[in-house]
């Protein structure tokens, strides 16, 4: 059995720390599996990153390339993987288009779900950890580690309505544990632990 496991946060609220736990956990369990991240995981993915990251544009155009990138994705990685019983661990998805483009940047829900029904009508993931913890905290873990992307730069009010949305999302589905992230890594890494000790099972 494959498994689709997507990780989710705003941005600083450590997911990063944790996809390698999560790797490491199915290794040990001789699962299978392949890291890949959104916007990205293939050659062209990666190219249409750089300008998602770092280029202004209009939301449309912006969400459209994100399902441009996650389309390619799909095609080439994602499903020919989960068909070969190979499990993907997903840094974000789909629930990133939801909470950036729609909560952080107010296009309106309707634009995602029909991008969602044309490029991905049969396929959500089993498993999403949405990492969770308030923008401003979030915000002064990585303001100090590096330069900031065109998303890691924008206001708290921003990162307020990609919060919520995340959380709506939380709540409307029970593929997603919610993880508090003020919490410690090992108390964290006991959490994930346990769900994919269910999942796995
Ligand atoms: P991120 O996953 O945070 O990578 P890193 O940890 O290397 O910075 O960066 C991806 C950014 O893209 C993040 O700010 C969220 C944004 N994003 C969207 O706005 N919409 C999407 O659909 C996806 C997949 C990502």
């Amino acid at each position: 059995m494959a498994y689709f496991i997507t990780v989710e946060g705003i941005d600083g609220a450590g997911k990063s720390t944790h996809l390698e736990f999560i790797q490491n956990y199915l290794n040990k369990k001789n699962i299978q599996n392949k890291l890949t991240r959104e916007p990205g995981g293939t050659e062209i993915g990666e190219k249409l990153r750089q300008l998602l990251l770092h280029d202004d544009m209009d939301v449309g155009t912006e969400t459209m390339m994100m399902f441009a990138a996650r389309h390619e994705h799909l095609v080439t990685v994602i499903q020919p993987a989960l068909k070969s019983n190979i499990s993907i661990i997903c840094d974000r998805f789909t629930d990133a288009s939801y909470a950036y483009q729609q909560g952080g940047k107010g296009i309106d829900k309707s634009f995602i779900k029909s991008l969602e029904e044309l490029v991905h009508p049969n396929l959500t993931p089993d498993l999403t950890f949405l990492f969770d913890l308030d923008p401003d905290t979030a915000h002064s873990r990585i303001s100090n580690e590096r330069n900031l992307d065109k998303f890691e730069k924008q206001s708290s009010t921003f990162f307020n309505g990609v919060r919520k949305v995340y959380l709506e999302l939380a709540e409307a589905h029970s593929r997603f544990l919610v993880i508090d992230s003020s919490q410690t890594i090992d108390q964290i890494q006991q959490i994930i632990s346990k769900k994919l000790d269910e999942l796995v099972k």
